[in-house]
């Protein structure tokens, strides 16, 4: 029940659930990772057995794609989809320009080709992600395990002459060993605590050899709905400049399981 949920699941779940509200029959849909984004699929999932809901979705990752799967959602490959009419994700950061920090879940690879492919692409997230400036949190970035210590000499090299507090790149881990992408990379979080131009760094980054992406969305992100506890939603959208606010404190009250 929803009286069950945490403060940051229901939160998240309220996001969730009004960005489903995008989600029409005939939609070739975009589903993303980690936490936020599950509730998506779970939202999608009900609507797919209650309405009949006749959409295609590719998903951002293995984890993804068997939630989506379970949830009776028809999923395919981006290359069979070609492109998509909206993709709803997470995100770990995000700034009042909707630029975004991604891949807290490693799933940043798939997530940006994802939307980039995508006519419209929608965050969901809880009111702990929005900051002034993006950096508190570690950027990922998925390198090629191939000379992976080189690439990440280089990149601490490259950073101390850019536009940020930090420089460390670490590898993540998982247990004792490298952390593995679903593409078979690896990936180093950069602690950077503050990125002044975050266009600027997403580029660069992309010139290091070995550097396979960044988790820095630049321009890619059209709308960002942020849930609260209590079911109020709040929507920025970028073309229209605006910020909307809704009170809506039942908005998950239906989601008993
Ligand atoms: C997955 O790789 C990430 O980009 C997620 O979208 C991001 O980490 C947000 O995850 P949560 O919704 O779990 O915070």
């Amino acid at each position: 029940m929803t009286d069950n949920l945490s403060p940051a699941d229901a939160a998240k779940s309220a996001a969730a659930l009004r960005a489903a509200s995008y989600v029409k029959s005939g939609m070739k849909i975009g589903l993303g990772t980690g936490s936020t984004a599950a509730w998506l699929v779970k939202h999608l999932g009900e609507r797919v057995r209650s309405e009949g809901l006749d959409i295609i979705a590719v998903p951002t990752s293995t984890r993804t794609a068997e939630q989506a799967d379970a949830e009776g959602i028809t999923i395919t490959s981006l290359n069979d989809a070609k492109w998509l009419d909206l993709t709803i994700d997470g995100a770990d950061e995000y700034d009042a320009d909707l630029a975004l920090i991604k891949g807290g879940g490693g799933a940043l690879l798939q997530e940006k080709i994802v939307a980039t492919a995508s006519d419209r692409m929608i965050v969901i997230a809880d009111e702990t992600k929005f900051v002034d400036r993006l950096g508190r949190f570690p950027l990922p970035v998925e390198v090629l395990g191939f000379g992976m210590t080189a690439t990440q000499m280089l990149i601490e090299e490259m950073l101390e002459g850019l536009d940020v507090s930090g420089s460390k790149a670490v590898p993540r881990m998982d247990g004792d060993a490298l952390f593995v992408t679903d593409e078979g990379n690896h990936i180093l979080d950069l602690h950077l605590e503050r990125i002044g131009n975050p266009r600027q760094l997403s580029l660069v980054l992309n010139q290091v050899p070995g550097v396979v992406e960044n988790g820095l969305f630049v321009d890619i992100c059209d709308i960002c709905i942020t849930g609260f506890a209590n079911g109020r939603i709040e929507v920025r959208d970028i073309a229209r400049g605006s910020v909307e606010t809704t009170e809506n404190p039942n908005a998950f009250l239906d989601l008993a399981d």
